[in-house]
């Protein structure tokens, strides 16, 4: 198969998870006999000095006209003083506006050779660690009016949060539909003790949910979530909450797992086109410094075949690839312990690669 794929480098250590990223699709392509076409399309920090905004208008038509796009990570202290319109996020979330990508899948796995790098009590990872956060992405306050005005006599900031019921049914059936291949079940979170962009989405999704009765549903407030992650995440197989709480559980989710570095993450909407990245950030701090972790980049590649490309033995290949290789005892600065090969990041897609 011939697959065009737009790629966003961005900013930070971005350019180089996805140099290898992009390595390991190119040995996926030989072995498998595919052919993939690479369109670079800037957004960040980078676009913002080269072109004077986050995301030029000719890197969304490239990310529009593709068949899906991979990114690395954008963002960093330099752009840090930008006005909000024009920050390097405003490009990525401008982007899944435009894509109309209205589901995030955030897998937090804990891998069993890693488990020495959980930060939960060993008790509570011994019960295993394997759910999925399904979050609403184009949504809620993150695309309701934002202003900040003057009022009296001081400044006065306002952001809305809204969601339709059509915004919150379709990224439902996205949860159902994905614990039904898993442990069938599905936790949704909100707070509808006191919003009610929180009692609707209670109760869309509980309508939902009758189309899906072999899925248990069971309800739960955010705040009570946010403990019950740390206090027993074994609990958990599809959680499905909106934008913001999404965010902010997903960090948490993939923080007990030990290895943030290695979690990849989809974004789609309606047709087969996605979004694909490593849930982390852009880490200046460590850029340029071939220091990175690529694996999550990598996984999030494998994602893109198995999810947008229907290429599942393909997939199948690179995650078989990431294992052996931690088998093998190899690894990056952040996963590294105690007896390991410590590898950098071009290295490490090497390993991968070479196991393909
Ligand atoms: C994420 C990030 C983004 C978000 C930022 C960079 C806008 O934190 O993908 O989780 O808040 O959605
Ligand atoms: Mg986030």
């Amino acid at each position: 198969m011939n697959k065009n794929i737009a790629i966003i480098k961005g900013d930070g250590i971005g350019p180089e998870i996805v140099n290898e990223a992009m390595g390991v699709l190119d040995a996926v392509a030989a072995r498998f006999g595919h052919t993939f076409t690479y369109t670079d399309a800037p957004m960040g920090g980078n676009a913002i000095d080269a072109f004077g905004v986050p995301l030029p208008d000719s890197s969304l038509e490239t990310c529009l006209a593709s068949d899906s796009v991979l990114l690395g990570a954008v963002g960093g202290p330099k752009w840090d003083s930008q006005p909000s319109v024009n920050r390097p996020e405003r490009g990525l979330l401008k982007l899944r506006g435009a894509m109309k990508l209205y589901s995030n899948v955030r897998p937090a796995r804990m891998f069993s050779d890693l488990s020495a790098a959980c930060p939960l009590r060993p008790d509570i990872a011994a019960r295993g660690i394997d759910f999925v956060v399904v979050r609403e992405l184009i949504g809620g306050v993150y695309f309701g009016e934002h202003s900040t005005e003057e009022a009296d006599g001081e400044q006065k900031a306002t952001d809305i949060m809204s969601y339709t019921e059509h915004e919150i049914r379709r990224v439902a059936h996205v949860a159902f539909q994905m614990a039904q291949k898993r442990r069938k079940r599905v936790t949704s979170i909100d707070k509808a003790n006191v919003l009610d962009t929180s009692r609707l989405w209670r109760r869309v999704v509980t309508e939902v949910a009758k189309v899906y009765p072999d899925v248990e549903l069971l309800h739960m407030y955010v705040d009570n979530a946010a403990m019950q992650i740390v206090r027993d995440p074994s609990q958990f197989d599809v959680i499905v909450t909106e934008n913001l709480f999404g965010d902010i559980l997903s960090d948490e989710a993939s923080q007990i797992t030990g290895s943030i570095g290695m979690i990849p993450s989809s974004s789609m909407g309606e047709g087969t086109r996605g979004l694909y990245e490593p849930i982390h950030g852009s880490a200046p701090d460590i850029a340029g410094q071939d220091k990175a972790n690529p694996i999550g980049t990598i996984l999030a590649a494998a994602m893109m075949l198995r999810y947008s490309f229907d290429m599942a033995a393909e997939a199948d290949a690179i995650e078989a690839a990431v294992d052996e290789t931690l088998k093998a005892g190899i690894r990056c600065g952040d996963i590294w312990q105690e007896g390991c090969a410590l590898v950098g990041c071009r290295e490490m897609g090497r390993q991968i690669r070479s196991r393909i």
